[in-house]
């Protein structure tokens, strides 16, 4: 199974940026924290990040019957983009969402997700820890479909 995981805009500034809401770990240890988490599950990553909408979206189209899954932070285009929303309906691979933060709990326009409207499931609040639960959680999610 190969599984591109995408960050969006700002994470590459992880341990800098909001460290009280975000952690003081960096976007370096977040992406080896992923890629350890993929290779215990024989989970095959592909690791993203952009802080631009338009090659979020490019990415996806390029993994459509490429990947068997999708594990996607947007980011701030999670309360923003009809695009990502779309490119995701329109490949059709299965997608996780994950937030570092509890967004449910903090300002009221972080609550509206648009990439979730087309995941299997989201993980919210758990730091580092909500990426392996998708993880997980996407492969249990494939190997039922199988
Ligand atoms: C975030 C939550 C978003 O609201 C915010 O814009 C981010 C990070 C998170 O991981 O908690 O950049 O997706």
């Amino acid at each position: 199974m190969k599984f591109l995981i995408i960050n969006g805009p700002n994470l590459n500034l992880l341990g800098l940026r909001e460290p009280d809401i975000y952690g003081k770990e960096d976007f370096h240890a977040l992406q080896r924290f992923i890629y350890d988490c993929c290779v215990e599950e024989g989970i095959e990553p592909v690791l993203y990040q952009s802080n631009h909408e338009g090659a979020i979206v490019d990415r996806i189209q390029e993994a459509y019957n490429k990947v068997d899954g999708i594990v996607i932070n947007p980011a701030a285009y999670t309360h923003t983009s009809v695009a990502i929303l779309d490119a995701l309906k329109a490949v059709r691979i299965p997608a996780v969402e994950v937030h570092l933060s509890d967004v449910g709990s903090r300002e009221s326009f972080r609550r509206i997700s648009y990439a979730g409207m087309a995941c299997v499931g989201t993980f919210a609040g758990l730091g580092f820890e909500g990426y392996r639960k998708a993880i997980r959680f996407l492969k249990e999610y494939l190997n039922s479909q199988q």
